[in-house]
């Protein structure tokens, strides 16, 4: 191989003594795709935040080109061409699309000093435009975008070379985990067309399938170490999983139970939302009805509508065979509804709060006796026992959720939800960001909680995922439920053929 664009020896990196990176070694050639993958908290976005300035190594070099660099700051970080899709969306609500594109950057300017709005709002139209996301307006405030969509932003963001800076190397932290198949294909096209222009891109995902299409190489990190780069045309699934967890674990998904009771836990007849029109099924005790549509068609608001989180309009909500009057989410929570919502960090989490605030307060009125506050040991413990069912990788129930990994915080959102015992469990992309194996160890979970009689409703953009696991499957399009099909037989190309409304 020639001199590799970007080089990292041995990077090293701990918090409080406990090492997140131990040695942290890639080799990045030009013009080629480089998966880097790994279990949750295996030092991942470590690595990266060490590449983008935002944290400093405590050993090893970083070379670009051959030639020794050091990374001190973001400034430097983008001096020397790299660029960055974080994993955590960081994006500032109140402000519009184009000044969330120019976020950190200087602003266009008139006579050296007011902002050129007018500037502003062109170049975020061609940065929105040359990754064919022109449907986005830049004048509109970004809060009002889909998840999808703001994502989307953030990646045109990498793109914008105002100062004329070329840029060697994106890095991208889970880019897909927020987008619909659709979205990811356009972000596809547009890492194409990097590494034809002779760019490279280090890219992070869970998603096997997606790094097997796009990536040339792959390198591993587990505990911290890089144990293994290789090239994916010579390296099989199983072999990757092997090498990322050191254990064998079937790519698949677990096994049905016997079929669902009888008895319906969740009916919805013409419920309808400002998101969602007449929606209409019948939900058994025991069943997993999976719910899918395009991005923004109207599956995560259902949850929203059944939770109490969008006003209800109109038709009828029962749980139980008993008619629900509307409520908050809190009046939900306390029906026996449980929500794991799709944005963890702005629904889901308060991330400076303890692992085991964050999981037990929700429920603290469950477990004191008498209305009696319980014993912070006893919060301690029921926070150990449902983190180790959810296998969370922590250094204790103490420990503030902001400091875990990616995957390891959508864990805590999962543990909470399950542990008020629920007997309809409504989850938004559950598995998001979450690794192969912990992927199996949650579903296993959601089947055990259906074997026990808990309806769940699973929204999720990952077909083989609704296919594996649910019953029956929901398509929503544009706001209306458009089918319910058995999910027996069922192929992810049909399934996908429903979502966009061509005949299968
Ligand atoms: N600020 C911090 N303070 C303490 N520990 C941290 C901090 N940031 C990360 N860690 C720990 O470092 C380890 C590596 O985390 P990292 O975020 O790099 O994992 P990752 O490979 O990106 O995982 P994921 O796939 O879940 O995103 C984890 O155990 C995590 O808890
Ligand atoms: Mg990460």
């Amino acid at each position: 191989m020639s001199v590799p664009v970007l080089e990292t020896r041995s990077l090293a990196k701990s918090y409080g003594g406990v090492p997140a990176l131990k040695d942290g070694s890639l080799a990045i050639a030009r013009g080629e795709v480089h998966a880097l993958m790994g279990e949750n908290g295996a030092g991942k976005s470590t690595l990266i935040r060490i590449l983008a300035g935002a944290t400093t190594a405590d050993r090893g070099s970083i070379s670009i080109e051959g030639v020794p660099v050091s990374i001190d700051n973001p400034t430097q970080s983008r001096r020397l061409g790299l660029r960055f899709i974080h994993q955590e969306l960081s994006i500032i609500p109140e402000l519009s699309v184009a000044e969330n594109l120019f976020l950190g950057r200087p602003y266009p300017r008139r006579m050296g000093f007011f902002a050129d709005w007018r500037e502003l709002n062109r170049r975020a139209f061609s940065a929105l435009d040359a990754l064919d996301i022109g449907h986005i307006d830049p004048n509109q405030k970004i809060a009002r975008l889909s998840l999808g969509d703001q994502m989307l932003v953030k990646i045109a963001a990498a793109f914008l070379d105002e100062d004329g800076e070329a840029a060697r190397i994106y890095v991208m932290d889970e880019p897909t985990a927020a987008l619909t198949s659709e979205e990811s294909e356009r972000l596809f096209k547009v890492i194409a067309g990097l590494t034809e222009r002779g760019r490279s891109v280090i890219y992070v995902s869970h998603r096997m399938d997606e790094v097997m299409r796009i990536a040339k190489r792959v390198s591993v990190l587990r505990d911290g170490e890089t144990v293994a780069t290789r090239i994916i045309a010579d390296i099989s699934k199983a072999e990757m999983i092997e090498l990322m967890t050191g254990r064998r674990i079937a790519d698949a998904y677990p096994r049905r139970h016997a079929s669902a009771v009888n008895t319906s836990a969740l009916r919805l007849a013409a419920a309808s939302s400002p998101s969602v029109c007449e929606v209409t099924f019948d939900l058994q005790a025991g069943e997993i009805l999976g719910l899918t549509g395009l991005s923004g068609a109207g599956q995560s608001e259902i949850l929203r509508l059944v939770v109490g989180a969008d006003k209800w309009l109109g038709g009828t909500i029962e749980l139980d065979g008993r008619e629900l009057k509307a409520g908050t989410p809190a009046e939900r929570w306390a029906d026996g509804i449980a929500y794991v919502p799709r944005e963890r960090r702005r629904e889901g989490l308060l991330p400076r709060a303890s692992i085991s605030d964050n999981t037990v307060l929700a429920h603290l009125r469950k477990l004191s006796r008498a209305g009696i506050l319980c014993s912070r040991r006893k919060e301690l413990q029921c926070s150990a026992e449902i983190a180790s069912r959810v296998k969370l990788k922590s250094t204790g129930g103490r420990q503030p959720v902001f400091q875990l990994s990616g995957g390891n915080q959508q864990k805590v959102v999962l543990a909470r939800a399950i542990l008020g015992g629920p007997r309809v469990l409504l989850l938004d992309e559950p598995t998001r960001g979450v690794d192969v194996g912990a992927k199996f160890d949650i579903h296993t979970l959601v089947r055990e909680l259906a074997a026990n009689g808990v309806a769940v409703l699973l929204a999720s953009s990952d077909l083989s995922e609704l296919i594996g696991m649910a019953d029956r499957i929901l398509v929503m399009r544009e706001g209306r439920q458009v089918a319910i099909v058995p999910t027996a037989g069922l192929t992810q190309s049909k399934l996908l053929a429903l979502s966009f409304g061509e005949p299968a």
